[in-house]
């Protein structure tokens, strides 16, 4: 059974996850931006996202794939700020079609916001967004930055290919 990991990430943490997700399972890993490679080539996915501005990074991949993407096997991680909570399923639900979700698990995975990494005009919206944040450590963290980069928090991730792997092994 053939397995990979496609990732959208723009300031790398969804990346790195995706980095230690394929050296804990084997899977080979590609940005949905490079990526030249088939859809159809293989079996079972791992589909990671940045989520920006409410909403997945990959969304519009999403779209242009989402015949091929049905037919497979396949398990959802966001990378954000917001740790798991309704708030964050709902930016999820407003990215992705209803179909497609409903068929996945989702893991919440959160990442890092380095201010120094960003533009000047990126880092303003950041600050103006902070002031109207009626989340005090939201605000605080979308001033200041964060970093919850954790290895740890990819275990649900490498159980579900290992269930999926055995599952297969056994049909
Ligand atoms: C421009 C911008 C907008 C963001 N918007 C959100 C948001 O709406 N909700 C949230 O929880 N995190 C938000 N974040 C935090 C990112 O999800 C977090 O930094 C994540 O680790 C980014 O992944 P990446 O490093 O792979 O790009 C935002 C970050 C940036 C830079």
């Amino acid at each position: 059974m053939k397995g990979a990991i496609f990732f959208s990430s723009r300031h790398g943490s969804t990346e790195q996850y995706a980095q230690w997700i394929s050296e804990a399972t084997g899977l080979p890993m590609f940005d949905v931006n490079d990526a030249n490679t088939d859809l159809k080539e293989y079996d079972f996915l791992i589909l990671g996202s940045a989520l920006i501005f409410f909403r997945l990074l990959f969304r519009k991949w999403v779209k242009t794939n989402l015949e091929d993407l049905k037919g497979r096997s396949k398990i959802l991680f966001s990378v954000s700020g917001a740790g798991a909570s309704d708030k964050l399923n709902r930016w999820v639900a407003a990215s992705l079609p209803t179909s497609l979700l409903s068929n996945m698990e989702h893991v919440a995975l959160r990442g890092r916001l380095d201010h120094s990494k960003l533009s000047w005009g990126l880092r303003q919206i950041m600050w103006i967004g902070s002031l109207f944040n009626p989340d005090p450590q939201a605000s605080k963290e979308e001033r200041y930055g964060f970093d919850y980069m954790d290895k740890a928090s990819i275990e649900p991730i490498l159980t579900w290919v290992e269930k999926y792997r055995s599952k297969e092994a056994s049909a």
